[in-house]
């Protein structure tokens, strides 16, 4: 089965067209070096409104069949940052491991880390991961948590991913 995931850009300006969307290219070529199992992306870029980001999760979950919606952005304390409230009002059930984990990592890199309210949940058959909105940040905090990406994949009957182990390898508890 051919693995499809969501990258959502959540970008008041990157929307309007006055940012070229680098986040979105960033989450897209850095999936491209971790997975070697066959994927493709279901893309786009909207702006910072909680009812089109839940929106949107809906959507690429529900109707397009996505195992996995990464968003970049609207993470963090400003007002129109929205992006884990849509999050938490379209999942079932959270991962708060994930945001917990690139908080803990992120924090070695940069102190303003702790800003970011970043969190993770399951929505019927798909994960959804959120990052922060810089690219720096997107790689850091993909590294940090990636290698148990394709196990909770598994676990929610998604489809088998397959990474490079020279990039980043993909843990699976022994005989699974
Ligand atoms: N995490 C990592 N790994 N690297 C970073 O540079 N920037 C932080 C934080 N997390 C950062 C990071 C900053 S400055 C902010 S404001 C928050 O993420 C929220 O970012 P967002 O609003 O773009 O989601």
């Amino acid at each position: 089965m051919q693995a499809k995931i969501g990258i959502i850009n959540v970008s008041d300006r990157a929307s309007r067209g006055e940012y070229e969307d680098i986040p979105g290219k960033a989450i897209r070529a850095t999936l491209g070096e971790y997975l070697t199992s066959p994927w493709e992306a279901v893309y786009t870029v909207i702006p910072d409104e909680q009812d089109q980001i839940e929106a949107t999760l809906a959507r690429m979950a529900d109707e397009d069949g996505c195992c996995l919606i990464v968003t970049s952005g609207g993470t963090g304390p400003a007002p129109r940052d929205v992006t884990p409230e849509a999050t938490e009002a379209v999942c079932e059930k959270m991962l708060p491991g994930f945001g917990e984990q690139m908080r803990a990592v992120s924090l070695q890199y940069v102190p303003t880390a702790i800003l970011s309210r970043q969190t993770a949940g399951i929505r019927g058959q798909t994960l959804i991961i959120n990052l922060p909105g810089s690219p720096k940040a997107i790689r850091e905090c993909l590294d940090a948590i990636f290698a148990a990406v394709p196990y909770c994949v598994d676990l929610i009957g998604g489809p088998r991913l397959e990474t490079d182990p020279a990039v980043i390898k993909a843990f699976r508890p022994k005989g699974k």
